[in-house]
């Protein structure tokens, strides 16, 4: 499963990438507004640094008409290459888009998806990813998981080579219950990386651990018991 940091800040993510695997970050149009700095200012930084480290950036397309949404779609594709894909949100006018971003070899996520059958149309038409809002769903009384499920299944049928990129998330048993479907990939805030690896019983074998080598080696290390 691809793991995404979903979220503006710079730092934020060079802070999560030097611990966690990520396969890039991913922005909405609110993330943006968080931004600490001036986005301007942050759009080469952030070209510069995908560059670096080969990874993806996604920006979500603010124009309302398909041929608004296009030419955003072209103008972030030329200035971040081949690391880029644009976010087009899943409503009518967003479809059309998807078809002229995808004949100009534009890469395309399908975003703020709520149902399985705008990701199938989505699929469809082309989209390289889908982004179905997991608590999203979950809150209007359906089940995201599920309806995840049947996206998976839905394309696996129709041999649709789009992935899902899951988001909107408040638990670690989201997370877990999509990696056992095969969901290809989800973006998560920072905070939720730390909560995917903490565990009360490796923090406690650790203490256990600590203080009986202690007890025994003092302040030596591992290391320092290598014969020299
Ligand atoms: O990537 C989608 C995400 O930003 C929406 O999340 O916080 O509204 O559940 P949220």
């Amino acid at each position: 499963m691809e793991f995404y940091v979903d979220i503006a800040d710079l730092d934020a993510v060079k802070k999560v990438a030097a611990y966690y695997p990520i396969s890039g970050f991913t922005t909405n149009p609110k993330i943006l507004t968080k931004a600490k700095r001036p986005v301007t200012e942050l759009m080469s930084e952030y070209r510069d640094y995908v560059e670096e480290k080969n990874l993806k950036i996604f920006f979500q397309v603010t124009g309302e008409t398909a041929e608004e949404m296009f030419q955003q779609a072209s103008a972030l594709h030329d200035y971040f290459g081949n690391h880029f894909i644009v976010k087009i949100p899943a409503v009518k006018e967003g479809y059309q888009a998807v078809r002229l971003c995808k004949e100009a070899g534009i890469p395309v996520l399908v975003t703020v998806v709520h149902s399985m059958m705008q990701a199938l149309v989505a699929a469809q038409a082309g989209a390289d990813y889908v982004a179905p809002y997991v608590s999203h769903i979950d809150n209007i009384g359906a089940d995201g998981i599920r309806c995840i499920e049947h996206m998976l299944q839905a394309f696996r049928q129709a041999g649709l080579n789009c992935k899902v990129l899951g988001a909107s998330f408040r638990t670690v048993d989201q997370l877990e219950r999509l990696a056992v479907i095969g969901c290809q990939a989800v973006t998560i805030t920072p905070e939720m990386f730390d909560m995917l690896i903490a565990h009360p019983s490796t923090t406690e074998s650790m203490a256990d651990f600590r203080s009986a080598w202690k007890k025994t080696f003092g302040d030596q290390q591992i290391s320092d018991l290598l014969p020299r």
